[in-house]
């Protein structure tokens, strides 16, 4: 296989390629903003918040898109269970490495841990609130003490303890993959396009059509189930 002489091939959609890039630049803000709340004078974490319920939003948005997505976006087409990804990482281990176009079987497992932990990283943000009461989660009120503390206390230990380590890793494994591997990933995930070639699972991402109005849709349906059920459950946002 020669990937270099033929023309690339379609892998990711711009929907799921501007859901990757948002995903980082909103986690990075969520970060950043309490980090520096003081210093950009928003004590009560008003940007902190906002951006978290809008990582909630990209979360449900991806989930959907799992289902209404393009091919190599499609749960059903990338989650092949730990047997497959044990094989797969054995095969990389002996030297005899299988491709793919869309996540190989052990990346679909990092995926799904990337989306669960910030996921929970941002529902616990939900319950938390500061001890001088200055900053609070919208439904915090829901729970007992109790349940407020332990939120508390995991909102701020699961992004050092695991929601970093986990990104250290996607980010080392794709280098690798690009550099030792020399399958370009991280470029793939910019334009969407990758080198023609054997792989496992198709030779080209079947695009679905209108793939920008469906995106919409699924993020008006992401957003109305984050935002409603907030309000719903009665929480205010702000
Ligand atoms: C992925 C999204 C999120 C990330 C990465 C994140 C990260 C963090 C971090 C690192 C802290 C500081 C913990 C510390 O060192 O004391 C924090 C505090 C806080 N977060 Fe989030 N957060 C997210 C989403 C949310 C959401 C959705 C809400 C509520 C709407 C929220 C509400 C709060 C509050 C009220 C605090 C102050 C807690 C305290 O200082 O005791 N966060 N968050
Ligand atoms: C906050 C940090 C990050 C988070 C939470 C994150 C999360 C994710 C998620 C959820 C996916 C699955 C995409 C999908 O199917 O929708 C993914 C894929 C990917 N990410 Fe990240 N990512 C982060 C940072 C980065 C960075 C900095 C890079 C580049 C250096 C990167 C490169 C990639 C690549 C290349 C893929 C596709 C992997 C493959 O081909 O199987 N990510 N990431």
């Amino acid at each position: 296989m020669d990937a270099k002489v033929k023309s690339p091939v379609r892998a990711w959609d711009l929907p799921t390629r501007a859901f990757h890039w948002m995903l980082v630049t909103l986690v990075t803000v969520s970060w950043a903003s309490f980090q520096y709340s003081q210093l950009i004078g928003d004590p009560r974490l008003v940007i902190h918040r906002r951006t978290g319920y809008a990582v909630l939003i990209l979360v449900v948005w991806r989930l959907l898109w799992g289902f209404a997505g393009s091919s190599t976006s499609r749960f059903s087409n990338f989650m092949r269970g730990p047997g497959a990804a044990l094989g797969y990482a054995s095969a990389l281990a002996r030297g005899q490495p299988r491709h793919y176009l869309g996540h190989n079987p052990l990346g679909a497992l990092m995926v799904l841990a990337l989306l669960a932990l910030v996921g929970g990283q941002a529902t616990l943000g939900l319950f938390t609130v500061e001890h001088n009461d200055l900053a609070a989660g919208p439904l915090y009120r829901l729970v007992d003490e109790e349940t407020q503390k332990l939120a508390s206390t995991w909102h701020r230990r699961a992004i050092y303890w695991f929601l970093l380590p986990a990104i250290g890793l996607h980010i080392a494994a794709n280098i690798f993959y690009w550099l030792v591997k020399k399958e370009p990933l991280i470029p793939a995930m910019v334009t969407g396009r990758k080198p023609a070639a054997h792989y496992e699972d198709e030779a080209e991402a079947k695009i679905v059509e209108r793939p920008l109005l469906r995106a919409v849709v699924c993020l008006v349906l992401a957003a109305a189930f984050v935002l409603g059920g907030i309000l719903l459950l009665g929480g205010r946002i702000s």
